[in-house]
């Protein structure tokens, strides 16, 4: 359990900071991609007095529990607010973090993750913003909506517009459409607004079999739906469904490995990337399943795939983002998916794990912070981690937690490179249905390393304690 941040005076210059931001909030935006202000909600609230806002004071020591404590008891706070007299829907609570040093920004994002389901549960909703907030805009996910010059959070409750922030899970769907559902029912809504509801996901109705229940079973194998009578496609929609599974797995665990970081507990980190990499080498394995396959048997369902491809996987996407290997041109495919291109965009913004392992580098004294940054010199990069193995013993925390990163690389590069092995088995050199000219292209994807600079410091390393 952490410590409970107090409640403290707003500094007179963050006062400041945040009423101007807020003022912007109630303008037009050249990038917004729709006209009207950036949030339609801020002027009314804040005319009709609905806006309350307090400060939190923070330790540098505070991590992500100290964070989930301070938000959970701000829901609690807000829930025993007066009703502002018939304007409820407005009410919102501003909450400022004062003090939470700057690398520890990102923690609110975590933090917020984690209380999202209870909050919107009790009909709230729960906004983080700080200046490196990696949040997309819906409208324009190249738009950074959740930058402001301070750390905060905001709570107030659910409105008719919040499908466009809980359409793409479906528990939380499932609390909007308790509260929201009869008004698509009944009445007209914006026509996108239609398409969110008409296309979210929904929890499967329980069938009152713990063991069915608990794990969705019988959904999970309705979605097993091979498109033709081939036996061998079986295997090849199982490997791709469950690798799609695994990708999400290992995302979660580099997030939590990135968690460890941000708070320089290097055990903690650990702990994550050694689940991370068993993840990996699970997604591996697949490949010895889907080499049994042979040119006939692949072309015996080819043509029902059409131009499906694992290009349009957004999780492999996103976790090679998490991973470091970013790009916006790889990212714009998910353009116009509301489902999936907020969280392809927020990856791309977001800090990587590879980042945060920087971040370590620089507050271990092994890196300048603006050779670190996105300018990064790898020279200096691949330096400071030479220095590492050149000086620590096996037991070494630095050391051991180097390798680690390592593991996981190493399996990220043999997932690729056995996917290009049992690509070039199956279809030789035909072109990919995702439009690549196939094996050359995964060739050339093969050849880059995560964690780029840490494989190029095995060449300044000869003998020496590790
Ligand atoms: C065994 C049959 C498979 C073949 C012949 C195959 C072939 C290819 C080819 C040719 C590409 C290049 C893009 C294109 O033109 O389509 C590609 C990309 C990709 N495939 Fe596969 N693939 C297979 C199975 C899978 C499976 C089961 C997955 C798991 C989800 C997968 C995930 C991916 C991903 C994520 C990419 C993009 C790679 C990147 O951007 O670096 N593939 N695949």
């Amino acid at each position: 359990m952490g410590r409970v941040m107090q409640l403290c005076t707003m500094p007179a210059d963050v006062a400041e900071a945040v009423a101007e931001w807020m003022a912007g909030l109630t303008r037009a935006h050249d990038e917004l991609g729709r006209k009207g202000p950036v949030c339609p909600f801020v002027r009314p609230a804040d005319e009709a007095g609905a806006i309350r806002t307090e400060c939190l004071r923070a330790e540098s020591g505070d991590g992500i529990e100290e964070l989930v404590a301070a938000l959970r008891r701000q829901v609690h706070r807000f829930g025993e607010f007066p009703a502002s007299g018939g304007r409820e829907p407005l009410d919102s609570l501003v909450t400022v973090m004062d003090g939470l040093p700057r690398h520890r920004w990102r923690l609110l994002d975590a933090a917020q993750r984690r209380i999202r389901r209870e909050v919107v549960a009790a009909g709230l909703m729960v906004g983080q913003f700080h200046p490196e907030c990696p949040e997309p805009g819906y409208w324009n996910p190249s738009f950074m909506v959740s930058r402001s010059p301070v750390p905060l959070i905001v709570l107030r409750r659910m409105a008719f517009h919040d499908i466009l922030f809980l359409h793409s899970d479906p528990a939380l769907f499932a609390e909007y459409d308790r509260r929201f559902g009869r008004w698509y029912q009944e009445g007209k809504v914006p026509a996108e607004f239609r398409a969110l509801y008409d296309n979210a996901p929904r929890l499967p109705a329980a069938t009152g079999r713990p063991y069915l229940d608990y794990q969705s079973i019988p959904l999970l194998h309705a979605l097993h739906q091979p498109r033709t009578e081939h036996q061998p496609e079986s295997s090849f929609y199982l490997a791709g469904q469950s690798m799609e599974l695994l990708f999400s797995l290992v995302l979660g665990e580099v997030r939590a490995a990135q968690e460890g970081m941000v708070v320089d507990d290097l055990g903690r980190c650990g702990w994550h990337l050694r689940r991370a990499t068993a993840g990996m080498r699970l997604l591996c394995g697949f490949w010895d399943l889907l080499s049994t396959l042979s040119p006939a048997e692949f072309n015996s369902f080819r043509d029902a795939l059409g131009e499906a491809s694992g290009l349009g996987s957004y999780k492999y996407r996103t976790l090679e983002f998490a991973l470091g290997a970013k790009s916006p041109a790889m990212a714009a495919r998910h353009d116009g998916v509301p489902a999936v291109a907020a969280e392809v965009y927020r990856a791309l913004h977001d800090a990587s794990a590879y980042d945060d392992a920087l971040g370590v580098l620089v507050r271990r004294g092994l890196l300048a912070d603006d050779d670190a940054g996105h300018d990064r010199d790898p020279v200096a990069v691949r330096s400071a981690w030479a220095r590492i193995y050149r000086e620590e013993t096996v037991s070494g925390d630095l050391v051991r937690w180097a390798e680690a990163l390592m593991d996981l690389a190493e399996t990220v590069g043999r997932w690729r490179r056995l996917h290009l092995l049992t690509v070039e088995r199956i279809i030789g050199y035909k072109p990919g249905t995702g439009g690549t000219a196939g094996v050359e292209w995964l060739r050339d994807v093969a050849t880059h390393h995560v964690f780029p600079e840490l494989w190029e410091a095995r060449l300044q390393l000869s003998g020496g304690p590790a």
